[in-house]
Parts: structure tokens; sequence; C-alpha cells
């Protein structure tokens, strides 16, 4: 039974992807089989490459607001993969249902925050603003409806006082790398029980 095929998409500096792909190549049980961007000049990339993993990327702005052309690019070098799964990490391009459709029940996401609350942007600033006493991260499968979907997992810090979004974002970031991995072990061996962290 061949090794499942794992894509992933960054727009920055992919330091979710660089755990993932150290997990796999550690573990063995996937294979990232391709990181692409939506940013030539994503500092991930060059990573990915220094990691052995085959690298594209789909400069976005040239499309403008034709979200459709975008992806039929970015869906070139990602069908020639071949991925059963698809990971988003720092992906921060809104992806179309159309796009979204293409890999059903086998795209996941990592959002820095404990969905349900704070879908969206700044979720750290939020949870400051609110005087949440936690926050955290989340990863989800991904479905059209943005920072939605069924939860595979999460894990939990403290707020502290004197928290700016900038040391809260940090202390999520931690959990972020040690959540992601644990889910995708999980998801590729079918199990879609939640990790809780
Ligand atoms: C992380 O906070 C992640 O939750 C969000 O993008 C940020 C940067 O991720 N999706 P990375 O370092 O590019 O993986």
């Amino acid at each position: 039974m061949s090794l499942k095929r794992v894509a992933i998409l960054i727009s920055g500096g992919g330091s979710n992807m660089v755990r993932l792909v150290e997990d796999m190549q550690a573990e063995g049980y996937a294979e990232p089989v391709l990181v692409a961007s939506n940013d030539a000049a994503a500092a991930g990339l060059e990573k990915a490459a220094r990691m052995g993993v085959p690298t594209a990327a789909i400069d976005h702005r040239p499309f403008g607001k034709d979200r459709a052309a975008f992806e039929a690019e970015l869906l070139k070098p990602i069908l020639a993969a071949e991925p059963d799964v698809i990971c988003l990490a720092g992906f921060m391009r809104v992806l179309t249902p159309d796009f979204v459709g293409h890999f059903a029940g086998r795209m996941l996401n990592i959002h820095p925050s404990l969905l349900p609350k704070y879908p969206g942007l700044h979720t750290h600033a939020r949870a400051i603003e609110a005087g949440d006493p936690e926050a955290g991260c989340t990863v989800h499968e991904v479905t059209p409806i943005l920072d939605d979907g069924p939860i595979l997992g999460q894990a939990r810090v403290p707020v502290e006082p004197g928290d700016t979004p900038e040391t809260l974002a940090a202390r999520v970031l931690v959990q972020e790398h040690r959540l992601y991995p644990a889910v995708l072990r999980r998801f590729v061996a079918g199990d879609r029980t939640p990790v809780m962290l």
C-alpha cells in the first residue's frame, strides 16, 4: 500500500509546513509531494526545496479579482503532484467553493483561534480585546465556508496579562507546530477523532 501523498499550500514563512514535512519524513506515515505558494518570494519555498520537497509558485496578483483564473493555474502543479491530502498552512488566499470541491473531505487548514470563535483575521487581537482567558489554534476540514468545517484538532494556551497580539501569536504558534502533525498523522490513518492538546 503506497504512502498517502500530501501537498501543502503556503503564503509566507511556512513554519507549519516545515513541521509537517519534518514529521512525515521522520515518521514515514505520508509523503510530502509538493509545497506550493501564491507568492514566489515566500520564504517557505526555499525551506521546502532544502528539505527535498518539489515546489511551485503561482503569483495571484496578475489575476486581480479573477479568483477562478488564479485557481485554475494553481491547480496545475497540484493535480500534477497527485496528492491524496491538501494541507493549507499559513495560506492567505480565500479559495472558491469550486477549488475546495476538488478536494472535498481531504483538505485541512490550521487557523489561529479556538474555532468557532474568531474566524477570519486578527484572531489574537480579538481574543485579547474580548478578555478571553484562553486562546489557541484549530485544525479543521476545509469546506466552502471560510474557517468552518469539522474540527480535527485544537490546542489551547492561556492569555497572559499584558499579552500583545504578537506575544500571544508566538505562544499559539508553538502549539500549532505540535497540533498540525498530530492531526495529519491521524487523518492519513483514516481517523477523524479530534486531537485535543
Ligand atoms: C500562523 O499563525 C498560522 O496559524 C496562520 O498563518 C500563520 C503563519 O503560519 N495560518 P506559517 O508560519 O507560515 O506556517
